[in-house]
């Protein structure tokens, strides 16, 4: 039974029956509340196109209309049974932070048991993996949330114009601490999502096969692999950035705020705003922070291999990424969701404890951060503490 029809809704439309016109009142006593196993993300139309008209179930039974998504998605799209949901964000970080902000208040659902499949393509850093692959992610660190100076006005001692917010230089922990730098995720529910992604036959295009082979150097050895399925995390950025050198400067940063733990991996336009969503969603018990993933497939270098050109890396070259990135969020998320579902009553209903830290920097759902300055879990207080220090 899918469809749970709260008795407090029922209650509601009774007392106010007296006062609402009948038409109301029916139109609000029809609306059931769904209460999905599995809600996937997409955040443009390419990624979301792969879950129509596929075998295993139709997402296009159920259209609901929810106030606050944008005007060219305007719908989250479910099973008949209300099992299985899918929404599109339409890309960057405030499209994908307010559509998701606004499913988290949408009345036409119950959230409180949903699993969150991000599922989108993305660059890839090719000392990690290769175009085609499937990530999933244990931190989103939001990249270019920094100072920026053109490297021409910088002196000639600066490796890169990207310098952490209230920091002085490259190296230094930013001292100003906005709350969506970086966020953890559950790390057994990320292995066992993997594992899930791991049983699924991978596309690939030939023209992918000879632009890896570009990527000789023994740096990029991951380039050159077939792809498969990795743990390793993700960058957020608006800014659609492309070269060696911002590569580089984003993986220390990763390593940075994430005290050294962070797989620089993957580059996309909206995991932390969706996350930050999630988060706040979370600390009022509408979500549960512990039923997130991210996924992410590669479908273009970050970065040229050595000697290329950054331009020609993003404008011109027909790397071949694309069309199996694309395929792929389905072959791999389809075997995560049919996971879900088939594990439902013996472990999935119940929830996959973490084991590790979950959450934002500043420890706001609970637990101690185990990465950035907040480690005690006091954050907001400390934060406060370093601004009057400043
Ligand atoms: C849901 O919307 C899609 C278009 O986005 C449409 O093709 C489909 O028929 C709609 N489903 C229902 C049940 O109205
Ligand atoms: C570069 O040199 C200038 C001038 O000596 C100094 O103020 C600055 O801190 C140095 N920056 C870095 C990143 O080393
Ligand atoms: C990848 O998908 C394309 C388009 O569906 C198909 O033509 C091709 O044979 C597939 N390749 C592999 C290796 O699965
Ligand atoms: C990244 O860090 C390494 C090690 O500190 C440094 O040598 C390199 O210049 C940095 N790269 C960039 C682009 O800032
Ligand atoms: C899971 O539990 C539900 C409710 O108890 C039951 O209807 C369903 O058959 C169970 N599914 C499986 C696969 O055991
Ligand atoms: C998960 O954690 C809860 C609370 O800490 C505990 O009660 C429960 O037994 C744990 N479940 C598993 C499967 O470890
Ligand atoms: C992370 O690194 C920063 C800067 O070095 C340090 O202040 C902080 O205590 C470290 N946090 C943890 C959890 O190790």
């Amino acid at each position: 039974m899918p469809f749970l029809l709260p008795a407090a809704l029922g209650l509601a439309s009774m007392a106010a029956a007296a006062l609402v016109p009948a038409s109301s009142v029916q139109e609000r006593t029809l609306e059931c509340v769904i209460k999905p196993k599995v809600f996937i993300i997409s955040l443009f139309a390419p990624e979301a196109a792969v879950w129509y008209g596929i075998p295993e179930f139709d997402l296009l039974a159920m259209n609901v209309t929810v106030p606050g998504f944008s005007a060219q998605f305007p719908d989250a799209h479910c099973t008949a049974d209300g099992e299985i949901c899918q929404l599109t964000t339409s890309m960057g970080e405030i499209n994908s932070a307010l559509t998701v902000g606004s499913l988290m208040h949408s009345s036409r659902f119950d959230l409180s048991q949903t699993y969150f499949l991000t599922a989108g393509i993305a660059g890839i850093n090719p000392e990690v993996a290769t175009i085609g692959s499937v990530t999933f992610a244990r931190y989103a660190i939001q990249v270019a949330l920094q100072h920026e100076f053109d490297i021409r006005d910088l002196p000639g001692n600066y490796s890169t114009g990207y310098i952490p917010i209230g920091s002085t230089s490259p190296t230094e922990y930013p001292q100003s601490i906005y709350g969506t730098e970086v966020f953890e995720i559950s790390q057994p529910l990320q292995k066992l999502a993997a594992n899930f992604a791991r049983s699924a036959s991978l596309n690939d295009s030939s023209q992918a096969v000879s632009y890896r082979a570009n990527y000789v150097s023994e740096l990029y050895a991951a380039a050159r692999q077939t792809p498969a399925v990795f743990e390793c995390d993700v960058a957020t950025s608006d800014v659609y950035y492309s070269g060696r050198l911002l590569g580089e400067a984003f993986d220390n940063y990763t390593s940075l705020v994430t005290n050294g733990t962070g797989v620089y991996c993957t580059t996309a336009q909206e995991d932390n705003a969706v996350l930050e969503a999630l988060l706040r969603a979370a600390g009022s018990k509408i979500v549960d922070f512990a039923r997130v993933i991210v996924m992410r497939t590669g479908s273009n270098f970050d970065r040229p291999s050595i000697g290329g050109s950054a331009t020609t890396n993003l404008f011109y070259a027909e790397q071949g990424g694309f069309a199996p990135a694309v395929e792929n969020i389905y072959r791999a998320g389809i075997k995560v969701i049919e996971g879900i579902l088939d594990g439902w009553n013996s472990t999935f209903a119940q929830g996959v404890n973490a084991t590790n830290y979950i959450g934002d920097i500043y420890g706001t759902l609970g637990g101690k951060p185990d990465f950035g300055p907040y480690s005690n879990g006091g954050g907001p207080q400390e934060s406060a503490d370093i601004y009057a220090r400043r």
